[in-house]
């Protein structure tokens, strides 16, 4: 029996899924055509920037079989103003009936041509099955577009009574190996990862993807007006793994030369951004390309990010131990940040409990 719209969409989702990491700075695209006694006929998604279309993988495996079909993508087929885009092209020539969009193309060039075009051109579109989950498969690409900027997702791990840290100026182990493990693999999902200043200065941490397949270089970023970072930090030992970036401004690359130029020779490459400003700082880094950052901390750098309102997603691993007084609290509480998420999950990881969930938005 042949399945409604939504089942459709959904392996088309999860097609879309298999390019995760892969297609950046494009979407990830899933596409299956199904003939019209509800067979699937071919499928396929977007699997490296670059590489065809999902839409162009799914005709090709449908092959004559496309002719009368219903094609349903995760995403709208392009169409570029003024010239005959090669997605909805290719649909017409393959004699497509019906396509089945998730959701529109945000991007200006598009936004609502593909659909308007194969209207136009007799081919029955539907618009918007399963339209929440196929924006959230691409978020960083809404987000690129609607705000012109990377997705930010802010990570911490918390004690049970809320402490980001033992003690100040100590590197602290909260979860157990499994949520390390966990937090490695959400690394591996993103174009770059960032910390403050004096996450850095206290941790030293490699910010690298580590255990996890990751084909592509990781950017770090450390956030660090005032160059402070050592050129001996461990980072620069990871150079391999990707670029090091560090967030300063000029008047203060201006303020200490010598240590610009000392962190430039470690490997550092330094992007400047009014200081403070991480709207700013975050536009910069898309403009080098950067659409996703992992917001690693420490609180300050997050309570910046939070009040800046350009976090998108969060995800909170919370260990069952309490540190007790002393600790590094973090710049608000867990309950709080929860009650700002939409569709929230919570997980068990070993013994930590991981809730995850997207920042609600109006605008
Ligand atoms: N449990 C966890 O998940 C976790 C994760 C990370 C860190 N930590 C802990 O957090 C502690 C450090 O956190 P922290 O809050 O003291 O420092 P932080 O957030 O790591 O770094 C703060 C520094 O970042 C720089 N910065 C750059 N842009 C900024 C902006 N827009 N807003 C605010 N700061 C900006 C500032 O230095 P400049 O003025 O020089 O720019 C500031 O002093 C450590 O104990 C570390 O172990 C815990």
């Amino acid at each position: 029996m042949p399945l409604g719209d939504a089942e459709y969409m959904d392996r088309a989702l999860s097609l879309a899924a298999r390019g995760r990491g892969l297609t950046s700075p494009n979407p990830l695209v899933g596409a299956v055509v199904v003939s019209p006694d509800g067979v699937v006929v071919g499928s396929g998604y977007h699997e490296r920037a670059g590489e065809p279309h999902a839409e162009i993988h799914a005709l090709r495996a449908a092959g004559g079989a496309a002719r009368g079909a219903t094609l349903f993508s995760t995403l709208e087929p392009c169409c570029h103003t003024g010239r005959t885009g090669p997605c909805v092209d290719s649909i017409l020539e393959a004699g497509v009936a019906r396509v089945v969009v998730g959701v529109e193309d945000p991007n200006p060039r598009v936004r609502g041509g593909g659909v308007q075009f194969l209207r136009e051109h007799g081919v029955d579109v539907t618009v918007g099955v399963r339209e929440a989950q196929a924006a959230r498969l691409n978020l960083p690409f809404f987000v690129r577009v609607r705000y012109g900027r990377p997705l930010v997702m802010l990570k911490v791990a918390l004690s049970r009574d809320g402490y980001v840290a033992r003690r100040s100026g100590v590197r602290s182990a909260i979860t157990a190996p499994a949520a390390v493990r966990d937090a490695h693999a959400l690394r591996a999902e993103f174009d770059a990862i960032a910390v403050g200043s004096d996450t850095a200065l206290v941790d030293d941490p490699v910010l690298t993807a580590r255990e996890v397949h990751r084909v592509r270089p990781l950017t770090r970023v450390i956030f660090d007006s005032r160059l402070r970072t050592p050129p001996a930090s461990a980072v620069f030992g990871t150079r391999d793994a990707g670029p090091i970036v560090i967030v300063t401004s000029e008047a203060d690359v201006a303020a200490v030369p010598e240590r610009a130029a000392a962190l430039e020779h470690a490997g550092a490459r330094l992007l400047q951004a009014p200081r403070h400003d991480l709207p700013s700082a975050l536009r910069v880094l898309g403009a080098e390309g950067v659409t996703s950052l992992l917001l690693e901390g420490g609180p300050r750098l997050h309570a910046a990010a939070w009040e800046a309102r350009v976090v998108d997603r969060v995800r909170l691993y919370v260990s069952p131990a309490a540190f007790g007084a002393g600790g590094v609290p973090w710049f608000t509480t867990g309950a709080s940040v929860r009650e700002a998420l939409d569709d929230v999950d919570v997980r068990m990881v070993g013994p930590d409990e991981c809730t995850e969930g997207y920042v609600h938005r109006t605008d």
